[in-house]
């Protein structure tokens, strides 16, 4: 019988995965369902092993009647890996074939979609105000996560990285002493306030929420390589309806408009970067 118990059925394991994603979504509005599914099993198992249990409905007992316990899960599924700078080359080309263009315009609107704990953010207005545009840019940086946003907000970083993003931002094309824009302080890198004086930081789920603006340049990178093809095709809908006429769109590197239905309606900038401009 104990065994009988443990056996490992991959159907039966699948089915209550989907009836947890539905529960989630259900009762607290997130919608992890068409995320890729090793992805979501692996992350779901981190937390089922860390809390001792043995299945993923136990898990979904806990998670329907304690809250806490959902925004641990939300943690766990949201996966807020990031670096200032990150893929430097991606920055360089930026500074090279889409700063030339904004330049043209007089005033622009950056969404970063996804921006996890706003490295990324930090990042790219560095690059503006280097580039002197960064007092015509209203920056838009969301996540799903109300935890990460918090921390992009208070614009402290780890002391112990400073050596990794210097690297990364002289890689980048980086006009000044990366120290510059940062005091050591309340046990981290505080940067200064000045980066983020055109930025609104907020909650928004590119799975269920709306566009809210037209913007010139969306940067969405290493978000949707979580999310199963037709969520892909759906988010890629909503970046087409949000972007203005020959717009700017940024993905992770190992991201693609390939197979989307809006390839044809872009133009790739520049080569092996993922920078694409609207076309029609
Ligand atoms: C791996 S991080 C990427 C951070 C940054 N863009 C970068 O490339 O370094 C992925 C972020 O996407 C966010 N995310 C996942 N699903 C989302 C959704 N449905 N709507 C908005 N953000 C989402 C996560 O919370 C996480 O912060």
């Amino acid at each position: 019988m104990g065994s009988e118990e443990s056996r490992y059925d991959p159907e039966l394991e699948r089915i209550e995965i989907e009836l947890l994603l539905e529960g989630i979504f259900r009762n607290y509005g997130f919608d992890f369902r068409s995320y890729a599914y090793a992805s979501i099993r692996r992350r779901l198992w981190k937390r089922i092993e860390a809390e001792g249990l043995g299945t993923v409905s136990a898990l979904q007992a806990k998670i329907l009647h304690e809250p806490p316990m959902m925004e641990k899960l939300l943690l766990d599924l949201s996966i807020n890996v990031t670096a200032m700078f990150r893929d430097p080359s991606f920055y360089r080309a930026f500074r090279e074939h889409v700063v030339p263009i904004l330049r043209t315009y007089p005033f622009i609107r950056l969404w970063h979609a996804g921006c996890a704990t706003g490295e990324e953010v930090f990042s790219m207005a560095v690059l503006l105000q280097e580039e002197g545009l960064y007092d015509r840019c209203r920056i838009y940086a969301t996540d799903i996560n109300e935890v990460v946003l918090q921390k992009a907000k208070e614009g402290i970083f780890p002391l112990d990285r400073m050596q990794e993003y210097t690297e990364n931002y002289i890689a980048a094309g980086g006009k000044r002493a990366f120290s510059d824009y940062y005091l050591a302080k309340y046990g981290g890198a505080l940067f200064s306030p000045s980066l983020t004086k055109n930025v609104v930081f907020s909650l928004h789920n590119l799975v269920t929420d709306r566009s809210f603006a037209e913007f010139n340049v969306i940067l969405c990178r290493n978000v949707l390589i979580y999310f199963d093809k037709t969520l892909q095709a759906r988010v890629h809908g909503l970046f087409y309806g949000s972007l203005a006429k020959f717009g700017v769109l940024v993905l992770g590197s190992k991201e693609t408009l390939r197979f989307s239905p809006y390839e044809e309606c872009y133009e790739q900038i520049n080569g092996p970067e993922k920078i694409f401009r609207k076309a029609r």
